[in-house]
């Protein structure tokens, strides 16, 4: 090899061995952790589809810095992934933020890997009610269990229902749905008629509703994880006679979720459910998120609940990254991410500063038919509600 030639390729090295450096300067680096493939593809879906929205309205960059997203799919509920992956975001990637969690399980698998390196955990979904104590690195914008399910019980028994059968999937959500629901329903007055929990791999809702039809409830109270399970319940809730039988079925609304909605059918028709968001949430700043959601994402998916928590996440990230000039420390991101307010196509919300958790209003909804498609019209609400176990 020439002199010259050797001169040139360590040139040449060198240049590539630089640049990293030179662009980690500039760049932020929010790692995305979400499930992107296997049965909850939706919620990475949803998730990534509402960051997206907010970039392109805000631009990706803010106080000089360009802000990177790189996105890891957790495949599922799969806690081992989300651990490693999270590990890799952190020590290779070297990521400022680590947001996303559809799930529960994977959220809580990574909370230990925030604590550690001192990165701020943004949950756009998972909503089991404990998430938050698991690392003082955790703030939430989505929802919790409890929540979004006091409301659907003291809804319930001001309006006549009495005896409910409660059924959930066997998980904390579930857990957090049931709990809830038991103790404000029953303190009010109201009987619980049996209870029942599916697997969260591979559910069978059939030989559950057989059992709740016999019980004859007034109604029968669901949560569900979102999308495919929410197909599931409905099918067996319309095949075993339940709806004719005159069983109600309500819950929070993750069981009339907008990705699954149209697919339920009529049998959704009339059914109330309580939740934070809507996609025909009435409002200027939801008639723009959903049409800008259509606009970049196209029509094949309504924007739903998760979407919201990964707009709001990123405009949580953008609020930081703007207060701290660009120059990003763990523990000032978490300062400033206490008590922030958001003004949410969902509405007003804030991260509550001692627990970090979401505080925001708690919509009641129908389904009704909206220009021949199904949506949840909200008629009534909660307004700002904090979980109940944490007030
Ligand atoms: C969760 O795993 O925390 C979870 C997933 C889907 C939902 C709600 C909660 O619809």
């Amino acid at each position: 090899m020439s002199i010259k030639k050797l001169i040139h390729m360590l040139l040449g090295c060198a240049a590539f061995m630089l640049a990293p450096i030179a662009h980690a300067e500039d760049t932020i680096k929010v790692g995305v952790l979400a499930e992107f493939s296997g049965p909850f593809a939706d919620f990475g879906q949803q998730i990534s589809n509402g960051i997206k929205v907010y970039m392109k309205e805000h631009g990706d960059t803010v106080a000089g810095k360009k802000i990177e997203v790189i996105y890891k799919d957790t495949t599922g509920p799969a806690p081992d992934i989300a651990k490693r992956l999270a590990q890799e975001l952190v020590t290779r990637d070297q990521v400022q933020f680590i947001v996303g969690f559809g799930l529960t399980p994977n959220a809580m698998a990574v909370a230990p890997v925030a604590t550690e390196a001192k990165v701020p955990m943004i949950i756009m979904n998972a909503a089991t009610s404990i998430i938050t104590t698991k690392s003082p690195y955790i703030a939430r914008v989505s929802m919790t269990l409890p929540q979004v399910t006091a409301p659907i019980a003291e809804w319930a028994y001001k309006n006549g229902i009495r005896n409910v059968y409660t059924l959930v999937t066997d998980y904390g959500p579930g857990h957090d749905a049931e709990a809830t629901f038991k103790k404000v329903f029953t303190k009010l007055g109201g009987q619980i008629a049996g209870e029942a929990r599916v697997p969260l791999k591979n559910p069978e809702y059939a030989p559950f509703l057989q059992r709740v039809k016999d019980a004859k409830p007034d109604a029968l109270f669901v949560f569900i994880p979102a999308g495919e399970a929410a197909v599931g319940v409905m099918k067996a809730y319309a095949d075993r006679g339940l709806a004719k039988a005159g069983i109600k079925l309500i819950g929070p609304g993750d069981v009339t979720d907008d990705t699954v909605l149209e697919a339920l059918g009529d049998i959704a028709l009339g059914m109330v459910t309580t939740h934070h968001y809507s996609a025909a949430h009435d409002s200027p700043e939801n008639k723009a998120y959903v049409k800008a959601y259509a606009d970049l994402n196209g029509d094949k998916l309504r924007p739903n609940f998760m979407s919201v928590g990964g707009y709001d996440g990123m405009a949580a990230i953008y609020e930081v990254v703007k207060q701290l000039n660009g120059v990003i420390d763990g523990d000032k991101a978490m300062a400033i991410l206490k008590g922030m307010k958001l003004n949410s196509p969902r509405g007003p919300i804030m991260i509550d500063p001692q627990t970090r958790d979401i505080v925001q209003t708690v919509y009641v909804r129908r389904v009704e038919k909206v220009n021949g498609k199904l949506y949840n019209v909200e008629f009534d609400k909660f307004p700002m509600v904090k979980d109940p176990g944490k007030e």
